[in-house]
C-alpha cells in the first residue's frame, strides 16, 4: 500500500472519528506536513475530510466507486445492446459524443457511458444534473428500420425496459408518466431523451439519451430541484450496483427492441399502459396547441395519450408535458 492507500485504511478502520496528525505521522512514520500533502492530495480525488484544531482530522465521504466495465461486458450475453461500452470519466454530454461516433460509423449498439457531464441535456432544452459516480448516464446508438414517425414509440418502450427493471431489482413503486419519465413518489427518477437523423422519412440513426439517478443522496440533489427529483436510493434506502442494474437493462431493452422489430408496437403498447402513472387520472397536458386537461383513458396504436376532456372531447396527444392534477 502506498502512503495515500495507508491513510485511507487508517480512517476506514476508524469510522467517523477524528484522527490527530501526530497520531497519523507516528502510524506512518513521517512528519505532519507530509500527512498534511496526503491529505490534500485525497480531496483532489475525491475525499472529503474535515480538520478541526486539536482533535485532527476526520473523514467524511469517499468517492464513488466507478463502474467497472469488463464486469458489465463478461455479464452480457446480448446480441446488440452494450457490446461496446465507450467509458469516460467527465464528457460534456454523452449525446454530443455519441454523436460524433456515429459521424464516424458507429455500429448499433454502443453505449457512451460517463460518470460525470458537465453539460448534460434534457428534454425541451432543459439541463440534467448529472453528478459524479452517482448515476447511469449513458447514450445508446440504435439503428432501426423503421418510418420517422414512428420514432416516438421506441422511447416508450426504453421507458418501458428501464421501468420492469428497476420494479424487478428494487422491488419499489415506479411508474411511467407519458410519455417517458420514470417517477417514484410523485419524483421523478429518470429521464430519456431521443436524437435522430432521417433521410427520406427513413430513421438513419438514433441516439437514445438515458439519465437515472441511482445513488444520490438527498444532500447531493440542488435546492431548486429538491421538490422535483428523487433517486433510487433516496427511495429504497438501498445502495444499487450500477453494474447488475446496466446488465439487466440492456437485456431487457433488447428483448423489448427485438419484440418491437418483429411484431411492432402492439406489444410495448399494452406493457406502457400497465406501468403507467397517468391513465385514469386527472391531468394536465401542455401542448403546442394549448393545454388539455380532462383524463388520460389510454394510448393509441400510435403511441399518442388519448384523453377525455371535461367536456368528454377526445383527444390524441402526440407531444406534450404531463402534470397529474388533484382534485
Ligand atoms: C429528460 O429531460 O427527461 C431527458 C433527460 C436525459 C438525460 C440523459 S443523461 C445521458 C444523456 N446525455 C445527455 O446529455 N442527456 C441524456
Amino acid at each position: 500500500m502506498n502512503m495515500n492507500e495507508q491513510i485511507i485504511q487508517i480512517f476506514l478502520d476508524h469510522p467517523n472519528q477524528y484522527i490527530s496528525g501526530e497520531k497519523l505521522s507516528e502510524e506512518l512514520n513521517c512528519s505532519r506536513t507530509a500527512i498534511w500533502k496526503h491529505i490534500q492530495t485525497l480531496k483532489k480525488k475525491g475525499y472529503m475530510f474535515e480538520s478541526t484544531p486539536r482533535l485532527g482530522y476526520r473523514m467524511l465521504k469517499t468517492p464513488p466507486e466507478p463502474l467497472d466495465v469488463s464486469r458489465i461486458i463478461s455479464a452480457l450475453n446480448t446480441r446488440c445492446m452494450g457490446l461496446k461500452i465507450k467509458y469516460l470519466q467527465e464528457v460534456d454530454s454523452t449525446q454530443t459524443m455519441a454523436a460524433e461516433m456515429v459521424k464516424k460509423g458507429e455500429e448499433e449498439g454502443t453505449v457512451i457511458i460517463a460518470e460525470q457531464q458537465t453539460d448534460g441535456r434534457g428534454r425541451l432544452g432543459r439541463k440534467w444534473f448529472s453528478p459524479p459516480g452517482t448515476g447511469i448516464w449513458m447514450s445508446m446508438i440504435l439503428k432501426p428500420q423503421i418510418p420517422l414517425q414512428f420514432i416516438h414509440q421506441l422511447t416508450l418502450l426504453i421507458s418501458v425496459a428501464i421501468c420492469r427493471v428497476i420494479k424487478r431489482m428494487l422491488d419499489v413503486d415506479v411508474g411511467i408518466k407519458w410519455p417517458n419519465d420514470l417517477y417514484i413518489n410523485g419524483k421523478k427518477v429518470c429521464g430519456i431523451l431521443l436524437e435522430s437523423s432521417a433521410e427520406d422519412e427513413r430513421v438513419k440513426h438514433v441516439i437514445a439519451g438515458v439519465g437515472i439517478s441511482v445513488n444520490l443522496l438527498q444532500k447531493d440533489i440542488p435546492e431548486d430541484l429538491k421538490d422535483k427529483m428523487t433517486s433510487l436510493c433516496i427511495e429504497t434506502g438501498i445502495k444499487c450496483n450500477r453494474e447488475e442494474l446496466l446488465i439487466s437493462l440492456f437485456k431487457e431493452w433488447e428483448e423489448l427492441y427485438m419484440l418491437y422489430l418483429s411484431e411492432g408496437f402492439a406489444p410495448i403498447r399494452i406493457l406502457w399502459e400497465a406501468l403507467s402513472i397517468c391513465l385514469h387520472c386527472p391531468i394536465q397536458v401542455h401542448t403546442h396547441q394549448g393545454i388539455v386537461k380532462g383524463k388520460a383513458y389510454g394510448m393509441d396504436e400510435m403511441g399518442a395519450l388519448m384523453i377525455r376532456d371535461e367536456e368528454g372531447k377526445e383527444h390524441k396527444i402526440y407531444s406534450g408535458d404531463v402534470s397529474l392534477t388533484l382534485v
